[in-house]
């Protein structure tokens, strides 16, 4: 195919950003794939829980045959933004003929409680970063104590719940749940990783508690013990002496705090459950219970990074409502809510449309659609001028002496699977971008 001679800006090497180029390439167009972290993957590299090797290599796998496309090219340890290498307007000054944002969802959504910003409340994406080794936070102290209290009853929630008992062996884990047992939204799968440890006598008592509401609503209180039994049959083993427990109909209120100033236990709140479009949702009772527990962990969602430079609406971007390339329905074109305007050639795929949703195969899919939307606006603009792609790279790498490129990450890959093997480990991972530049960097001569 005879290439466009376009060159699309990709910000964001997480699976999302990896499809799009894939596919941005092969219509035919040059990719320049920023990320602010040296390596590629995003969560799946630095999210994605730690024994699931396989599936986490076969991903690496596909990204490195997409980065050795001659007409991607890897910006690595580039951030764009407000605060960052360069802005969303450097990149229209370089001539960039479309812009794909697949930044993810990199900022904590609020409880909106007193007391969340106490020593000992974590939100889950800095603890899978932590233990993923992401720089920095593969080296941020993390203070866990005993008795974990996690909120959320996600499959973020039972990777957190899976390493606290896999690795820190805490003591006790309570998942704090709003919502009843029909509207947990985690997987079996990932239920059999600790259904070793679910003390199953204190989760029928929760069952039987929520069982006239459940019937009041037309679910069937069995079914969903059903699923916690069925997990146990096939858990995976444990030490049995780490209990695991489920408190639902409780909506989080106000961290306390002990003498010292730590985080010390919450205050939840009684929750009924009321029809609503969607599924049920939770009310507040007025009744107030303590918890107590010496470490909190909110594995609720993330939010966009505001200091991207789109436009916010509440948790996300903003998406244009009645968008010009829609693809299946769905728009994927950035938009200001405030003066009621998209914002020209910039277009979202991933947790960056949509915050905190879905997998990978569905970050995958958001992003060949929007590369489909980005194809009908470069058609709807054919002729517009666009300096050549070799100029834009030159103006590139003059501004980004620091990036790094597909031949660096080779290196430092080849050079952590040496690690690994010297090691007899499965995976070996640098934990700080010093270490991996000076990988990198050697025999360069700097
Ligand atoms: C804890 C956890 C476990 C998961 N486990 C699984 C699983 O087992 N299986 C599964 O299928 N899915 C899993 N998922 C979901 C999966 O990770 C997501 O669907 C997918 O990663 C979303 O891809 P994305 O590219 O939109 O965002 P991300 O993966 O978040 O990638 C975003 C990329 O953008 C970069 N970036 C951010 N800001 C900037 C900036 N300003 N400038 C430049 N670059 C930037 C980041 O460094 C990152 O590389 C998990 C998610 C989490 C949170
Ligand atoms: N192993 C895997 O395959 C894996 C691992 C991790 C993540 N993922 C995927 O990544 C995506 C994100 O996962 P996630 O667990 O972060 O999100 P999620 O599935 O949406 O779960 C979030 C949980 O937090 C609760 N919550 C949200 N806001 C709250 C608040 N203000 N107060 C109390 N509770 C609140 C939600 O309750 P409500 O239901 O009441 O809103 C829900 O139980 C999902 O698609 C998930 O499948 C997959």
């Amino acid at each position: 195919m005879t290439g466009s001679g376009l060159m699309v800006a990709v910000i964001g090497a997480g699976p999302a950003g990896m499809y799009a180029s894939k596919q941005l390439a092969a219509d035919g167009h040059e990719v320049v794939l920023f990320n602010k972290d040296i390596k590629p993957g995003g969560l799946a590299e630095y999210g994605i829980y730690l024994n699931k090797y396989k599936m986490k290599e076969g991903l690496r796998k596909q990204f490195r045959s997409i980065l050795a496309d001659p007409l991607v090219h890897y910006y690595g340890n580039c951030r764009i933004g407000k605060d960052g290498d360069l802005t969303l307007d450097d990149l229209r000054t370089l001539g960039f003929a479309a812009v794909l944002v697949t930044t993810g969802a990199q900022s904590a959504k609020p409880l909106g409680i007193p007391g969340e910003n106490l020593p000992g409340v974590y939100h889950a994406k800095d603890v899978v970063y932590h233990y993923n080794l992401l720089p920095p936070f593969g080296r941020m102290t993390m203070k866990v104590g005993r008795k974990v209290a996690v909120v959320g009853a996600g499959n973020v929630m039972m990777d957190i719940a899976h390493w606290l008992i896999d690795e820190k062996r805490v003591d006790e884990v309570v998942a704090v749940v709003r919502r009843g047992p029909a509207e947990v939204k985690f997987d079996k799968k990932e239920l059999e990783s600790i259904a070793a440890n679910l003390d199953m006598d204190e989760l029928k008592q929760e069952i039987s508690h929520a069982t006239p509401l459940m019937r009041s609503l037309g679910q069937d209180p069995d079914a969903a013990f059903a699923l916690y039994k069925d997990a146990v049959a096939k858990a995976e083993p444990h030490s049995a002496s780490i209990r695991f427990s489920m408190r639902f109909l409780s909506s989080p209120r106000e961290c306390l705090a002990d003498a010292s100033g730590n985080f010390c236990g919450l205050v939840v709140e009684e929750n009924t459950l009321a029809p609503a479009d969607g599924g049920p949702r939770a009310i507040g009772t007025g009744l107030l219970n303590t918890l107590d527990a010496d470490t909190l962990i909110l594995a609720i969602g993330d939010r966009v990074d505001d200091h991207l430079g789109l436009p916010l609406n509440g948790n996300q971007y903003g998406i244009h409502p009645k968008p010009a390339y829609p693809v299946d329905g769905i728009s994927y074109e950035a938009y200001d809510p405030t003066t009621n305007r998209a914002v020209e050639g910039i277009f979202m795929a991933g947790w960056a449309r949509l915050a905190s949703t879905g997998l990978v195969g569905v970050a995958r899919k958001d992003a060949t659609n929007a590369t489909a939307a980005i194809g009908q606006y470069l058609a709807s603009r054919i002729g517009a001028a666009h300096p050549s792609t070799s100029t834009i790279l030159t103006n590139l790498q003059q501004r980004l002496a620091h990036r790094v490129d597909t031949a660096d990450i080779q290196k430092l890959e080849a050079y952590e699977q040496d690690q690994a093997a010297v090691r007899g480990l499965e995976a070996f991972k640098l934990d700080t971008n010093d270490q991996m530049l000076a990988v990198i960097r050697a025999d360069k001569g700097g």
